[in-house]
């Protein structure tokens, strides 16, 4: 695992956007596996402007979200389709057939997590991963305590979860209880790694997470075993 320390917020931006734009120039139909969360969103903005600026084409990517809520339609204002397209589908005006988050709507969860890890498999799976890390150690949703070799599947937010995200929401009790991820399997399963790390009270957990145990306790302690993972930390919180 690689470690790289950016000076701030945006310089770790900065490297993660140059990342997936050489990602993208290297193989222009690569698949790309996204995340939500403040941490990347400067990243999705300098994307946005590569594609401004003409000198990234992304018409031929392929994206797969790591998650989303359970009860939230993609046009909730809080639900992470809406997030997506938002800052970045939009901006680089991806068609949508090109574009894959797990539904938290669907009737059948059951049968969407299936289809979700199906249509992984059905475009060869993932070349690059970017990766954000919840306040507690959780990758995706892969709350602390899940299965090390899960696959996409619905699980049941910590009240640690629900509390950091309900800053999103107007009202604590707005925040689902539920959401459809990525597994933590599906999520080794990647190709290429990229792990973002900022914001306030992750210093500790990401102390933890690289150099402390690999167990379900610490679900991103994982990624040490990833043989390409790469994890830009934004100094400025440490
Ligand atoms: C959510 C998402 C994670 C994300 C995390 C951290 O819980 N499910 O994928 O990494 O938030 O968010 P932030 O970047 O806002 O700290």
């Amino acid at each position: 695992m690689e470690i790289i320390y950016a000076s701030n917020y945006e310089e770790m931006s900065r490297k993660a956007a140059i990342a997936i734009a050489q990602q993208v120039i290297k193989k222009p139909t690569s698949v790309l596996g996204f995340a939500t969360g403040s941490t990347p969103l400067r990243t999705y903005e300098m994307l946005s402007e590569y594609h401004r600026l003409g000198i990234v084409d992304f018409s031929s990517i392929n994206t797969f979200n790591l998650d989303e809520y359970v009860g939230l339609s993609s046009d909730h204002p809080q639900s992470y389709s809406f997030f997506m397209y938002k800052n970045l589908f939009y901006q680089i005006q991806l068609d949508p057939n090109r574009i894959h988050i797990p539904s938290g709507t669907a009737s059948d969860l059951s049968k969407e997590r299936a289809d979700y890890e199906e249509a992984i498999q059905s475009l060869g799976g993932i070349d690059f991963q970017l990766l954000g890390l919840g306040p507690n150690g959780h990758i995706g949703f892969n709350e602390p305590g899940t299965q090390l070799n899960s696959i996409t599947h619905v699980v049941s937010l910590s009240q640690e979860t629900i509390k950091a995200n309900s800053r999103f929401f107007t009202k604590l009790e707005e925040v689902p209880k539920k959401a459809i991820t990525m597994g933590i399997k599906t999520i080794m399963n990647n190709r290429k790694i990229l792990l973002l790390v900022s914001g306030e009270k992750k210093a500790e957990i990401i102390r933890r997470a690289l150099s402390g145990p690999i167990n379900e306790e610490i679900p991103a302690s994982v990624l040490q075993l990833h043989p390409n993972a790469t994890v830009v930390i934004d100094q400025s919180i440490l």
